[in-house]
This record gives structure tokens, C-alpha cells and sequence, in this order.
């Protein structure tokens, strides 16, 4: 007649040492919902290459590895890397940059005013008359009014290289646009600038172009 095995009172379909054995493993294999316990082949669990941007030992063991470009690389299809630092020499100096670009066609320029409202316009407008959502609710003070004349006059290389590095309470968009991104904004917030109120400036239209900056002024 066969023998039933009991282990803690309940009745086993193993032979005794089998069950107590099924039950250690058990025990081991699940420690903490983080813990994988024991790996069977590490290999597949754990990289053995190095990770690009991971920690590593390299330098120490000798090894010579670049983790990161060297200075000056260029992203295919990337513009050459604007050199002017961010100080006020840079700023006087960037008068004389001319934008790489050439002149935009319609849809480089819907492109150009699509960045334009994503990244400027929550402070200039998109009017570009400094009355965005962060303008007048007040959270950032002292933002420019690109239609007025000395923005207007302002040259397109010193409008780069201010989204470049920022200036005042305004940051930098290098981060956000890159070099191409930049020089198309700045386009289109020149080739804006000078539509609407501020447009004609010849002399007939003097009066009235500065009639009209003066009630946008005062809004
Ligand atoms: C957080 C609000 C804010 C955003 C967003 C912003 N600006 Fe500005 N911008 C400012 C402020 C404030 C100034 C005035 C800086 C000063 O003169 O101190 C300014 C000044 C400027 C000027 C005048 C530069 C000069 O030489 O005085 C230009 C041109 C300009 N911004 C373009 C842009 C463009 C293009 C973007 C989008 C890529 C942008 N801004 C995004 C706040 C902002």
C-alpha cells in the first residue's frame, strides 16, 4: 500500500525530501519584487559591451575612448558653429554676421512662423508688439517690442546671436532651435517686424506710421 507524505500537516504528492527541497528553491528564487534573484545567465541580463553614455572605467584601465564629439564637430547638415562668445563684444561683433540662409520660400516660412509662435510668442506675440500671455499677465517683465524702431533697425546678426545666448529675462534657444531654426525666426521676425502699423517708411506715411506705433505703444 502506498504511503502518504505529509509536510506541514498537508497532505504531499512528493516524497518527502523533494518537497522540502521544491520549497527552499521557491523560497530563494523570489526575495524582493526588485531583486531578480539569481541570474542563470548573466549574459543577457547584464550588457557586457559599454553602454555609449554610461559610466565606465575606461580611463582608468588606460583605454582611450571619447565619450562625447570632439569640440567643433558639425551634425550632417548642420550649420558651421556660430563663434562669437556671449559677452558684449560678441553682441557688438554680431552686426556684421549675415545670415547664411537664403531668402525663405512660402512654406520655409510658415515653417519659420510655426517656431516663431511655439517659442517666442508667449512673450512677444505673435504680433510680435510684446503682448503675449507672459507679457500681460505680467510674470516676465521688460520683454522687447520688435516693432519698435530700434528692433526694427536692430541687425539680423544681433537677433541671432541674442536667441542664441539669450539676453535680460529672455533665455537661450540654442537648446530648442538649432543653428538653422535660429537664422530662419530671425528672418521671419525681420520680414514681420516692418508689416502692419510700423510699415511705410517713407516720408508720406510718417504721420500716420507714428500715429499708429503710438496707440500700439500705449496698449
Ligand atoms: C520668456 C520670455 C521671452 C521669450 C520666450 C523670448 N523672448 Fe525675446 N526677449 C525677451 C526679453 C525680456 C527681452 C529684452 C531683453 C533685454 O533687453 O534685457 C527680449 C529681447 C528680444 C530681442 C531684442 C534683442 C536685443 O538686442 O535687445 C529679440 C530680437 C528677441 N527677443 C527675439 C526673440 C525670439 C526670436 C524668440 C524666440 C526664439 C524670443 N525672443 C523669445 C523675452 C523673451
Amino acid at each position: 500500500m502506498r504511503k502518504d507524505y505529509k509536510i506541514f500537516g498537508i497532505k504531499s504528492p512528493f516524497r518527502g525530501w523533494g518537497a522540502i527541497f521544491i520549497l527552499v528553491i521557491a523560497f530563494i528564487s523570489c526575495r524582493g519584487k526588485r531583486d531578480p534573484g539569481r541570474v542563470y545567465m548573466p549574459d543577457m541580463a547584464y550588457s557586457r559591451a559599454y553602454e555609449a553614455y554610461a559610466q565606465n572605467n575606461l580611463k582608468q584601465d588606460g583605454i582611450n575612448y571619447v565619450n562625447y564629439p570632439v569640440d567643433g564637430t558639425i551634425r550632417r547638415g548642420d550649420l558651421f558653429a556660430y563663434t562669437l562668445l556671449n559677452d558684449s563684444n560678441g553682441f557688438k561683433m554680431a552686426a556684421g554676421i549675415k545670415s547664411p540662409l537664403p531668402v525663405l520660400d512660402s512654406n520655409q516660412m510658415m515653417e519659420a512662423q510655426r517656431l516663431y509662435n511655439i517659442n517666442c510668442a508667449i512673450c512677444h506675440g505673435a504680433n510680435m508688439d510684446a503682448q503675449g500671455p507672459l507679457a500681460t499677465s505680467g510674470l516676465v517683465g521688460g520683454i522687447a517690442n520688435l516693432k519698435l524702431d530700434q528692433y526694427i533697425k536692430e541687425p539680423e546678426g544681433q537677433m541671432f546671436h541674442v536667441v542664441t545666448y539669450g539676453k535680460g529675462n529672455m533665455g537661450s534657444y540654442a537648446a530648442q532651435l538649432d543653428r538653422k531654426q535660429r537664422w530662419m525666426v530671425v528672418q521671419y521676425v525681420k520680414s514681420e517686424q516692418t508689416k502692419g502699423s510700423n510699415s511705410g517708411k517713407d516720408s508720406s506715411n510718417i504721420k500716420t506710421s507714428a500715429k499708429d506705433s503710438s496707440s500700439t505703444a500705449k496698449k
